[in-house]
């Protein structure tokens, strides 16, 4: 595998690019690599030539320096993991190299990114969309891959795209679990003990949301499922709502549209997402 820290190193990279290799598929993470990582290396080399990896812990995307200071980093199994997984080129550029000067481009989604994370997480979808769009700029990919754990930004990054007018297929890819059912994420490695057997109700809470949504009011459910989080003395939940898939806007029914459930929930300092389609 090739490690690239400058644009200048993927461009050459890029030129050296046979025909054959040409088409790229590109995984954007921030590092701390988990299986769900692998999932979309695996994913982008069933479907292209060549396929690159960013690390790039992203400053502009946290809107607390606490959370930004405690990310993950372990360049080193990421790198390990990445050349077991035949990943052909690593990005790990330093912040400098992204940002030569302050980003102030101010990017509107609405009304997706004025909902859930987008209210709780004031500027985050701005950053993410300030440090994808140049991550796509610098390495022109045809296709690049997103968990849909991250179920929200996957709709911002498919809008920025389609603002932008960028030649890039965004491929959203199913979100990998634990075997008791957590999302994996790069920030379960952060859970303590104690923290992490609590974050073991999430998804409990996302079928449960499923089954319930075909007998009771959307309404009661959100009502009724926070009340359990509640109860769980490590953990404090920030949002439970059904959406409409496609808006994010909150629905009250499922007749007729498809409906997402989305969960945002403290397990001690850490915040975790999940979601569940319901139809
Ligand atoms: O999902 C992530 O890891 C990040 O938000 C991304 C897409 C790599 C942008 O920094």
């Amino acid at each position: 595998m090739i490690i690239c820290k400058t644009i200048a190193e993927v461009l050459f990279f890029k030129q050296s690019l046979t025909e054959k290799k040409r088409t790229i598929g590109f995984v954007p993470t921030m590092g701390a690599l988990h299986k769900g990582h692998l999932s979309l290396i695996e994913a982008s080399k069933k479907q292209c030539g060549t396929t690159v990896c960013s690390i790039f812990v992203n400053p502009t995307q946290f809107n607390d320096k606490n959370d930004l200071a405690r990310y993950p980093r372990t360049p080193q199994a990421d790198i390990k993991l990445l050349e077991e997984a035949a990943c052909d080129m690593l990005f790990m550029p330093s912040i400098e190299e992204i940002y030569p000067q302050p980003d102030t481009r101010v990017f509107s989604f609405a009304p997706i990114d004025e909902v859930l994370d987008g209210l709780h997480r004031p500027g985050h979808f701005n950053g993410v969309a300030q440090v994808v769009s140049t991550l796509f700029d610098i390495v022109q990919p045809h296709q690049a891959f997103f968990g849909l754990k991250d179920f929200q930004q996957v709709l911002i990054i498919q809008a920025l795209v389609k603002q932008l007018h960028l030649p890039v297929q965004i491929v959203p890819c199913p979100i990998l679990r634990e075997p008791d059912g957590l999302a994996m994420s790069s920030r379960n490695a952060l859970l303590n003990t104690e923290e992490r057997k609590a974050a073991a109700l999430i998804p409990k809470l996302m079928q449960e949301a499923k089954e319930l949504s075909k007998a009771m009011p959307l309404a009661e459910i959100e009502k009724k499922l926070i009340e359990k989080v509640k109860k769980e003395p490590l953990l404090n939940p920030e949002y439970l709502l059904f959406c409409d898939a496609q808006t994010l806007q909150p629905v009250n029914d499922i007749i007729n549209k498809k409906v997402i459930c989305l969960i945002a929930v403290y397990s001690g300092k850490i915040r975790l997402i999940d979601n569940i389609v319901l139809s």
